[in-house]
């Protein structure tokens, strides 16, 4: 059982690649009553993320998947000192493709671009490229609503990304991949990469641990009809069986 974790609803985007898979059987937790994270310090983040890590251990899991980009890039490190269960984040996996390329544009919550965790970690592999990163920060909110393909949103990525000139860029947040057609109409040639799905494919060596039957268990800090409303759009198909818990 891997136990996966995210500021809310998002992190159903990267539990849809470890579905596809590996069919993992998951135990969810959307802390979405102190959505966002993005917005946050990082002592905050490193709070909450231990506290989200603490519920999943409860439930007797094997690993934790950090499905939060923002979590992953303040966390990862205090949660891996601190418990000894294989920990997984997004950002490492992500950042190791992009290294491929000479010239590389990171987004992300505010919080994520400025803990440089992505720049860190593509650095790692490739010395030599030209890293750009930006905060999207509207883009969340955008997703939330469901404003996945209109006017406003195609509006707002063009404000943001009109004049990237990289090969390819890192959709570092849970919510970025909801919006990859409106991306690609602001700029059509660029490689995306979905730092769930470069999760989800750098994980074959676990096999045994991901490997499963399909179940899906979820855990919402607030409303749990919010949850599996929304939750659909980032899983692409409906899902039952969403309770509520309390992690204070
Ligand atoms: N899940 C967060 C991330 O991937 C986005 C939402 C938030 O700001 O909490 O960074």
């Amino acid at each position: 059982m891997i136990g996966v974790f995210d500021s809310g609803v998002g992190g159903l985007s990267v539990v849809k690649h470890l579905m596809n898979r590996f069919n993992s059987d998951i135990i969810y937790l959307g802390d979405t009553a102190r959505l966002p994270y993005g917005t946050k310090s990082k002592d905050t983040i490193v709070k909450y993320s231990i506290q989200n890590a603490e519920f999943l251990i409860s439930k007797d899991i094997d690993a934790i998947v950090v499905a939060c980009n923002t979590a992953s890039s303040f966390a990862i490190d205090e949660l891996r000192e601190k418990y000894d269960i294989p920990i997984f984040g997004v950002v490492e996996p992500a950042a190791k493709r992009a290294a491929e390329f000479d010239n590389i544009c990171v987004i992300g919550t505010q919080a994520t671009i400025s803990s440089n965790a992505y720049l860190k970690k593509i650095r790692k592999y490739n010395n030599n490229c030209k890293i750009e990163q930006r905060a999207c920060p509207l883009f969340v909110p955008l997703v939330e609503s469901g404003w996945i393909d209109n006017e406003i949103t195609y509006m707002t990525a063009k404000r943001y990304l009109f004049d990237i000139n990289c090969g390819v860029l890192i959709l570092g947040c849970t919510h970025y991949p909801l919006l990859k057609d409106v991306i690609r109409k602001v700029i059509p040639k660029i490689e995306l990469i979905d730092s769930g799905e470069a999760l989800a494919e750098s994980l074959d060596e676990y096999k045994d641990v991901f490997q499963g039957s399909g179940s899906l268990e979820c855990y919402t800090t607030d409303s749990k009809e919010k949850f599996a409303e929304l939750g659909k759009m980032f899983l692409g198909k409906k899902f039952n069986g969403v309770r509520l818990t309390d992690l204070n």
